[in-house]
């Protein structure tokens, strides 16, 4: 076995000793960790506690804590706290608990973040249902040796996001009346934010929002054959739309401002999930 698969097998081991397995999961975007808050007879492991899981940096995802307690009567995993390549971290590391996940059983994994809003007939506080993706940071998460328990060489992208989810997603948002988006969300590594030009670029190549995580989330998730879904919160207009700088107080003060609908539409789509 490839000390990577050794490492993912480690890691499944002492989550499933210490929490138990999982159907669901939902990863947690930049000021929307407290969601974590609203499961049921929750348990929590510090991410220091989990051997290979890399401690998060970035204001707003310190602390990390992989949750698993109950919700619309599944188990599901809760990850507060998430790391990017732009902290130093290697791909492998940024992915290891997606494939961890896959073995813990987990089958619908929901991936949100905060966003840079690029499409401007959309306003900070919308959110986006991650229709499909550009992967613009130059490197794939995939890249080096296959590994082959997981999935194939060269996996199929053409359909990112898992169908039956994004139903799931679409009649929840449609239950409670949120006007929600889908669009294309461009990954850039970061951890500058882009420049004018950058977000004009991204506008022409076809994205509707920016951000700096989720896409090799999704790319191990489709890798190993886990339904996938993204949601992004649109916490700012990208550079150059609006004339003032952006900065990541500003992130998270927006994401926080729209927890009420982000906690009802991932409540109802999760208990929207078939199988
Ligand atoms: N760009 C990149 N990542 C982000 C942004 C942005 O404007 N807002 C929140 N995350």
């Amino acid at each position: 076995m490839s000390k990577e698969m050794e490492m993912i097998r480690d890691m499944a081991n002492c989550v499933r000793q210490r929490l138990g397995e999982a159907d669901t999961a939902v990863v947690l975007g930049s000021g929307l960790g407290s969601y974590a808050e609203t499961l049921e007879d929750a348990e929590w492991l510090s991410y220091r506690e989990i051997p290979g899981m890399p401690n998060p940096t970035a204001p707003g995802h310190e602390g990390g804590r992989w949750w698993r307690g109950r919700k619309g009567g599944r188990y599901v995993y809760m990850l507060q706290g998430r790391v990017h390549c732009y902290e130093g971290y290697s791909m492998a590391d940024v992915i290891r608990y997606v494939r961890a996940m896959k073995l813990l059983g987990v089958r619908h994994l929901l991936l949100t973040n905060a966003a840079g809003c690029v499409n401007t007939a959309w306003q900070p506080g919308d959110l986006m249902l991650i229709t499909d993706e550009i992967n613009f940071s130059g490197v794939n998460p995939l890249r080096g040796e296959n590994l082959d328990e997981l999935g194939p060489r060269f996996p199929d992208m053409s359909c990112v996001c898992d169908p039956g989810m994004r139903r799931a997603c679409e009649d929840a948002a449609a239950a409670i009346g949120l006007g929600l988006r889908q669009g294309v969300y461009m990954y850039f590594m970061g951890p500058s934010y882009e420049t004018p030009a950058e977000i004009r670029m991204a506008r022409i190549l076809g994205a509707d929002a920016v951000g700096m995580s989720t896409v090799p989330e999704m790319i191990a998730a489709r890798h190993s054959g886990m339904a996938v879904l993204g949601i992004s919160c649109m916490t700012n207009m990208a550079a150059g739309i609006l004339d003032q700088p952006l900065s990541h107080t500003e992130v998270q003060e927006a994401a926080a401002r729209v927890q009420t609908s982000f906690r009802a539409l991932l409540d109802g789509t999760i208990a929207g999930l078939r199988d």
